[in-house]
C-alpha cells in the first residue's frame, strides 16, 4: 500500500534554533500516528510544514506516492489535508457557520450564501452527533468540545483524507475528550490518516496505531504501538532512548 504521506529528511531552522533535523514521517490510509515528545519538540512544527504554514529548509513531501510542493495552507487543503491547529483553531468572534467555511465561503453572485452554508454546518455537525444550540453566537461563547467539534466539521465538510490534530483534547474534560477519541475512531473507519499529538500517553496508547517520538528536532524512533509499552515511549520521549525491540 502507498502511503497517504510521506515527510522526507525535513530539516527547518528558526534563526540560529534548529527545530527539524531530517525528520521523516509517513501515514497510511485509515491510520492514526502519534506525534510524541516534550515540550519543543518540534512536532507543531512539522505539521505547520505538511499544512503549508512554514517552509522546510530542506526535504521532501509526497501525497499518494507523488512529490508535491506546499507552500501556503491552500497547497495543503487542495491535498486533502486539514489542520486542527494547537491554537487559534478557531476565529473567536465569528460563529460556527463562518468558521466552518472559513476562507473557502459559499457564493450565490457576489453574495454570501449564509442560507446553504447554514444548512450544510448544521448537516455536518449532526452527523458528529455533537448538539451545538446555535450555530449563529461567536464560537467564544462555545464549550471546549463544541468548539473543537466546529474545528472537526470543517475538516469533514471539506473531505479530509487527512487530518492533523494538535492536542485536539489539551482543554477538554473528560466527556468531551471521549467524544472527540470517538470522531477520531470513525474518520479512521472511512480511510481518513490521522497525525495526533498529543501529551496524554494513554490517550494516544487508546487511539494510535503507530507512535513516532521526536527529541530536539529529530525523530527518535517510531514504532507500533502494539510493539511498545508506555514505559518504553516515555522513555524515548525523556531519555532519547530507543528499546531493545526497535534496534
Ligand atoms: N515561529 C517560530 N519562530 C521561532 N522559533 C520557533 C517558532 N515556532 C517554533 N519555534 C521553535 O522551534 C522549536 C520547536 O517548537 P514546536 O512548537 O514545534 O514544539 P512542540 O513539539 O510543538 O512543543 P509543544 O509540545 O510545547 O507544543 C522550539 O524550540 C520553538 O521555540
Ligand atoms: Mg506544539
Amino acid at each position: 500500500m502507498t502511503p497517504l504521506i510521506e515527510m522526507n529528511n525535513i530539516s527547518l531552522r528558526f534563526g540560529g534554533n534548529q527545530a527539524l533535523s531530517d525528520v521523516s514521517i509517513d501515514l497510511y490510509p485509515g491510520e492514526v500516528v502519534g506525534l510524541l515528545g516534550h515540550n519543543g519538540a518540534g512536532k507543531s512544527t512539522l505539521i505547520k510544514v505538511l499544512a503549508g504554514a512554514y517552509k522546510a529548509d530542506s526535504g521532501q513531501i509526497k501525497v499518494e506516492g507523488k512529490e508535491v510542493q506546499i507552500n501556503n495552507p491552500q497547497d495543503s487543503q487542495r491535498q486533502g489535508i486539514e489542520t486542527i491547529f494547537q491554537t487559534l483553531a478557531l476565529a473567536d468572534n465569528l460563529d460556527a457557520v463562518a468558521n466552518i467555511f472559513l476562507g473557502r465561503e459559499k457564493r450565490k453572485g457576489f453574495q454570501l450564501d449564509e442560507d446553504t452554508m447554514e444548512v450544510e454546518a448544521r448537516k455536518v455537525l449532526d452527523r458528529l452527533r455533537v448538539k451545538i444550540p446555535s450555530l449563529r453566537v461567536p464560537v467564544s461563547n462555545m464549550s471546549g468540545g463544541q468548539r473543537q467539534t466546529v474545528a472537526i466539521g470543517r475538516a469533514v465538510y471539506f473531505k479530509a483524507r487527512v487530518l492533523i490534530m494538535d492536542e485536539p483534547t489539551a482543554a477538554l474534560g473528560p466527556e468531551e475528550t471521549q467524544k472527540v477519541s470517538e470522531l477520531i475512531q470513525a474518520l479512521k473507519a472511512e480511510g481518513v490518516g490521522i497525525f495526533l499529538i498529543s501529551h496524554d500517553l494513554h490517550d494516544v496508547f487508546d487511539l494510535a496505531d503507530r507512535v513516532t517520538v521526536m527529541k530536539n528536532g529529530r525523530v527518535v524512533g517510531s514504532a507500533r504501538t502494539d510493539q511498545v509499552s508506555q514505559d518504553d515511549v516515555l522513555g524515548m520521549i525523556i531519555g532519547g532512548v530507543v528499546p531493545p525491540q526497535l534496534r
